[in-house]
């Protein structure tokens, strides 16, 4: 008998097309809709790189200002979200939190919209419920973090853009230039990143014709584990184990000793490095001067060079990333929902896309377990031989 060729956690296989975005490992690119991910963040505010992932073009004056107009209407937490968000444990993670909210949020909206027949929606309809979405999500990870601290919520100011607003919730009080500057860019870097797993997760429930909430509760659950979006906050976690750049190598020694995961280092896709960490790497290098933490650069820097030197394996973006939420000042455990905050755009285009040309998604498997067998005394029910028989039969 061949041996199936199995490709194990699908690496390397091409499952459809898409228009959003373009990883090129070779070049160490990222496009989004054409526009490598750098010149975005450098030169867009995030409502605008999510109004292109939707539709496809950066927007004009009129059109950001509309959906800019949009996304300010839809800011607040409704009243019955937030109160089924205070019956989430404050120790629980903020991961189950605002996948809570979403599926509560998801539940209202598609209440008295009829059969499952009817889930998927129209694209009108899921263009505004991304957008919805993508609006209310700050306030949930804001109110979460906040929560946690015994702090009361913030109302979101209609005068501020997406990341200052965002900031703003968080922390009750306006964020300087410089440090709106870097919390923009890493949304706009974290926003999209083709077929990642959080993203297949989307898309595979899309393809079934469930709702876009769904996919999205479903992606959010992706994203929670360590090996994708949970990194970010993993490495934290590993910055507070090592202390101090001094501690780097006999740390590191122990780590590799025990065969651990560095978390924040490895890419499925890039092997010879990750092309956003360039530019979250420029943003945490301004946060690292704004907040005066030369030690946390130290860190930084003697980890990376180490891990680099001793494993050739490079950073990706939940490496600096994770050290620059921290310098803002949120909770370790509150990075993976900013994740989620940034990369509902990317899900929810993707989600459209998918259902623009849908084909269910359903891979075969290969069995290898136990070899036919039977329950002692069972007594074939002869009816339904007899069916099998004709369907054979019919079969040829
Ligand atoms: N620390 C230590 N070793 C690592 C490593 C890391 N962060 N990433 C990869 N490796 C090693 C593996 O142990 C494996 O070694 P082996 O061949 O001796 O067993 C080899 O490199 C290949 O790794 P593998 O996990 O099979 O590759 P992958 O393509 O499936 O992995 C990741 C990609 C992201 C899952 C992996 O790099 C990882 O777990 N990274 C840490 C988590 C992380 O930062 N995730 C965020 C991704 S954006």
């Amino acid at each position: 008998m061949t041996e199936p060729d199995i490709k194990k956690g699908l690496a390397g296989v091409v499952v459809d097309y898409t228009a959003i975005s373009k990883v090129n490992p070779e070049t160490n690119s990222l496009l989004y809709r054409g526009y490598p991910v750098q010149e975005l963040a450098a030169t867009q505010p995030f409502e605008a790189v999510a109004y292109l992932l939707w539709n496809g073009e950066l927007p004009d004056a009129e059109q950001l200002a509309q959906l800019r107009l949009t996304e300010r209407a839809h800011r607040a937490i409704p009243d019955d979200v937030r109160t089924t968000i205070d019956l989430v444990p404050l120790d629980a993670h903020p991961m189950d939190e605002v996948r809570t909210a979403v599926s509560l949020i998801g539940a209202r909206d598609l209440a008295g919209t009829g059969s499952v027949l009817d889930a998927s929606g129209s694209a009108e309809q899921n263009l505004e419920r991304s957008i919805r979405l993508f609006a209310v999500l700050p306030a949930i990870v804001a109110y979460g973090q906040r929560r946690r601290r015994g702090l009361p919520p913030v109302a979101p100011r209609d005068d501020l853009d997406y990341a200052a607003n965002f900031l703003w919730m968080t922390f009750g009080e306006e964020a300087d230039e410089v440090v709106v500057d870097a919390f923009n860019r890493s949304m706009i870097l974290y926003g999209e990143h083709s077929f990642n797993a959080s993203t297949f997760t989307a898309r595979v429930i899309t393809s079934t014709l469930s709702d876009l909430y769904s996919a999205v509760v479903g992606a959010i659950g992706a994203l929670k584990g360590p090996l994708h979006g949970g990194a970010n906050e993993a490495v934290l976690h590993i910055f507070d184990e090592i202390g101090t750049a001094d501690n780097v190598g006999p740390w590191l020694d122990q780590a590799l000793a025990e065969k651990r995961k560095i978390m924040g280092f490895g890419h499925r896709v890039y092997k010879r490095g990750d092309s956003r960490v360039p530019t979250m790497k420029a943003a945490l290098d301004t946060l690292v001067e704004h907040y005066d933490r030369p030690d946390v650069a130290a860190l930084y820097d003697t980890l990376e060079s180490e891990f680099v030197a001793r494993k050739g394996i490079y950073p990706n973006l939940d490496y600096p990333s994770g050290p620059a939420y921290n310098l803002i000042g949120f909770d370790t455990e509150t990075f993976t929902p900013l994740f989620v905050a940034a990369r509902v755009t990317g899900w929810t285009a993707h989600i459209m896309e998918q259902l623009a040309s849908n084909a269910l998604i359903r891979p075969l498997s290969e069995y290898n377990g136990p070899d036919e067998r039977h329950i002692d005394g069972y007594v074939a029910d002869t009816a339904a031989l007899a069916v099998a028989d004709r369907a054979e039969e019919a079969a040829g």
